[in-house]
């Protein structure tokens, strides 16, 4: 989890120079510095999630991190605003963790392919067709599914959370390769459904598989959204987070984020000794989220999320559930 220091704008732009064009930074600049001053003046925080593109993520973001601390941090906030710079299933979960807050989200367009493949009315399906079995949603999901819920999960705890609840069959849902990915690392019986991530599921194990034998001696690290074949063929699967842990900590000389490339972007400027080799899968809505749109949101206080009373007292305690499992 990275906090933003107090960078002026001429040490930011040190930072992100070699990933962000002199010319884009001339139109970023401005806005960057409206948008702290405005953070102030409204007692407002930025979380962003590790995908969000460097301006973003090392310019204006006061916590930058992976799904599971951002619903953490959005729990223990004291600021009367949050932005949530990430997507819809994100910005809904920092609302159910801390509800009295407003919670802006800058592009409520920016969605999620395994969010929207699954709805409250299947959840109660597949209830129906396997009784007394307790569900276990990604958190990439709506507030409405989370609501069906007994307890959430993100990439960073899927395993933990599964093996908590001390029974010996589970429905996982909606991400089928974390369903696989958990399967592989517990006794507990999974019952999955057929979401996918977009972004994830276009790496294929052939690719990496070329990509370590161009670069010896590479370091491969997957997200456990990626298909069986890419995680078998990486040397480490965990969440955005532990994988920018895993560079941290180990500094490998060469190294491929098996994950939606800008993160290797924030990443590497964090870390110039290593070198990134980035095959490039972006998520489209991920990339909906801009510095002119989180300057409109805050300045307008407009795109708020508002979840119903009744989904939001279900929801919020499948997502409470998860946080005090922990990490
Ligand atoms: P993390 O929880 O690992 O940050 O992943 C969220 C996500 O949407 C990955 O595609
Ligand atoms: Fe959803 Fe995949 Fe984008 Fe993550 S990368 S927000 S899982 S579509």
């Amino acid at each position: 989890m990275e906090s933003l220091q107090k960078n002026s704008l001429k040490d930011i732009y040190k930072k992100i120079s070699s990933v962000v064009p002199e010319i884009e930074w001339k139109v970023h600049a401005p806005l960057i510095e409206k948008i702290n001053k405005l953070k102030k003046e409204k007692n407002a925080v930025i979380l962003a999630h590790n995908y969000q593109t460097p301006e973003i993520y090392h310019g204006v973001a006061d916590i930058s991190a992976d799904s599971l601390a951002l619903a953490v941090e959005a729990s223990k906030t004291d600021a009367d605003i949050i932005v949530l710079c990430g997507v819809h299933f994100m910005a809904e979960t920092a609302k159910l963790m801390n509800p009295k807050k407003k919670v802006l989200l800058p592009d409520m367009d920016a969605g999620c392919s395994l969010a929207s493949s699954i709805t409250g009315k299947d959840v109660r399906m597949l209830k129906e067709k396997y009784p007394g079995v307790p569900v276990v949603s990604y958190v990439n999901t709506s507030a409405e599914v989370k609501a069906e819920t007994d307890v959430c999960c993100t990439s960073a705890n899927a395993v933990k959370v599964v093996e908590s609840l001390g029974v010996d069959k589970v429905i996982f849902l909606p991400d089928h390769y974390l369903a696989n990915y958990v399967q592989k690392n517990t006794k507990v019986k999974i019952i999955s459904w057929q979401g996918t991530c977009i972004v994830h599921e276009k790496f294929t194990g052939k690719e990496i598989e070329n990509i370590r034998k161009e670069n010896p001696g590479i370091k491969i690290i997957a997200h456990p959204e990626c298909p069986p074949d890419v995680i078998s063929a990486s040397d480490f699967a965990g969440s955005t987070s532990n994988m920018v842990k895993y560079v941290k900590e180990k500094q490998p000389k060469k190294v491929l984020l098996v994950t939606e490339c800008t993160m290797s972007d924030n990443v590497q400027v964090e870390n110039p000794s290593v070198q990134f080799i980035k095959p490039c899968n972006l998520c489209p809505y991920m990339n909906k989220i801009t510095l002119k749109k989180i300057y409109d949101c805050l300045k307008n206080e407009s795109n708020e999320i508002k979840i119903g009373h009744n989904i939001a007292a279900m929801a919020r305690k499948s997502v409470q559930r998860m946080t005090a499992i922990g990490r």
